[in-house]
């Protein structure tokens, strides 16, 4: 288990699209224990295994009840293996975003605001389950990077986008 460099946003490998996982094994295990790590270390809210370098369709994601984001619900660790969202609704919300491959920056993006996702847990074990909110926002943004999408491709107004030290008052923060 190691804490590993995250790529940051113009890595050629950022770009591609990820590939789906075919044997849940110890080098599986021991990608998504790096992945884990690696967040935690970072502070950040989820991680996809492309933003480590490796390009198959794992995300991870977790967020713990934190006083620097009041407004966000927990949301339990999860790994989530080749993963497929559908949609519950066209309603969509804007909410601002951060990224570990966007280092310091926030933008606010359209997500929408129910779905169903599904897919398999570390040792291949079926689940799904139907969010809302910053839950469906965090899985929208990590399965995004197994398409090789970055949250300011999602933005439709990049006056909505800058540092977070320089926009701090004006937002309201949110975890990476
Ligand atoms: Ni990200």
């Amino acid at each position: 288990m190691a804490v590993r460099p995250v790529l940051k946003m113009g890595e050629p490998l950022l770009r591609q699209v990820a590939v789906p996982v075919q044997r849940f094994d110890a080098q599986l295990a021991a990608l998504v224990a790096d992945m884990s790590d690696t967040m935690r270390a970072l502070n950040g809210a989820g991680l996809a295994a492309p933003q480590i370098g490796v390009s198959l369709r794992v995300v991870i994601f977790e967020v713990t009840s934190n006083p620097r984001y009041p407004d966000v619900s927990p949301v339990p660790y999860t790994v989530l293996v080749n993963p497929e969202l559908t949609p519950l609704g066209d309603e969509q919300e804007d909410g601002w975003e951060g990224c570990l491959s966007v280092p310091g920056l926030r933008g606010l993006v359209p997500r929408l605001r129910r779905l169903r996702y599904r897919g398999y847990d570390v040792e291949g074990v079926p689940f799904e389950r139907t969010v809302e909110g910053f839950h469906a926002r965090v899985v929208q943004h990590e399965v995004d990077h197994l398409d090789g999408i970055l949250y300011p491709q999602r933005m439709l107004d990049l006056r909505n986008f800058g540092f977070e030290d320089a926009l701090r008052g004006q937002v309201r923060p949110m975890p990476d």
